[in-house]
């Protein structure tokens, strides 16, 4: 296996600290609520932990675990391993994952959360694999567009290994 360098740290600083700035730009004047953040476990904790850091709006995280992965394939079923511990009724919510591939994980994810009253639900994505799309989804934030190669660190995951690389890299065979 060999890892070659797609997004630099400095490139995923600087564009994690952007999108921060937006959205706390865009939920600022909803004074009468917090932003609920929901990652998704657990490629999207390096990510997410970056991002509230630059926010700077009255925010609350919280986790669900999902998977649809094995190894390098999507299986198309999404298992939902961990559910919310805090109430999503009323709540402006905004889902953080690391990477929409297919579509799959966050059709079911959204959908889900809509069906449990919040106010709203929108979502924040690093990476997306666009030309692998297989359902209609709306993406409200996104870091970087990239091609159709697997990738690995900043929280991405081989069989659970690379998510502590700093960076965002191709693994090639
Ligand atoms: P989707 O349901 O096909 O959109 O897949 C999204 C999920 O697949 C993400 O949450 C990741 O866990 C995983 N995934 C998709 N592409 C990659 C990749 O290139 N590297 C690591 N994980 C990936
Ligand atoms: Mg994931």
């Amino acid at each position: 296996m060999k890892l070659k360098t797609l997004i630099s740290e400095k490139r995923l600083k600087l564009r994690v600290k952007q999108l921060a700035k937006r959205i706390s730009e865009d939920y600022k004047y909803e004074k009468d609520t917090h932003l609920l953040i929901v990652g998704i476990l657990k490629g999207s904790v390096i990510f997410l932990s970056d991002l509230i850091r630059y926010m700077t709006i009255p925010c609350k995280i919280d986790f669900i675990a999902l998977r649809s992965y094995d190894g390098t394939k999507t299986t198309g079923v999404v298992q939902h391993l961990l559910d919310l511990h805090e109430s999503p009724v009323g709540k402006n919510i905004l889902i953080v994952e690391d990477i929409i591939d297919t579509g799959y994980t966050l059709e079911y994810l959204k959908n889900n959360l809509l069906t449990r009253g919040p106010k709203s639900v929108k979502i924040c994505v690093l990476l997306d694999k666009v030309d692998c799309r297989k359902v209609d989804i709306k993406i409200d934030y996104k870091g970087f567009t990239i091609p159709n190669k697997f990738v690995v660190g900043y929280g991405l995951d081989y069989n659970e290994l690379y998510r502590n690389l700093p960076y965002i890299a191709v693994l090639e065979k």
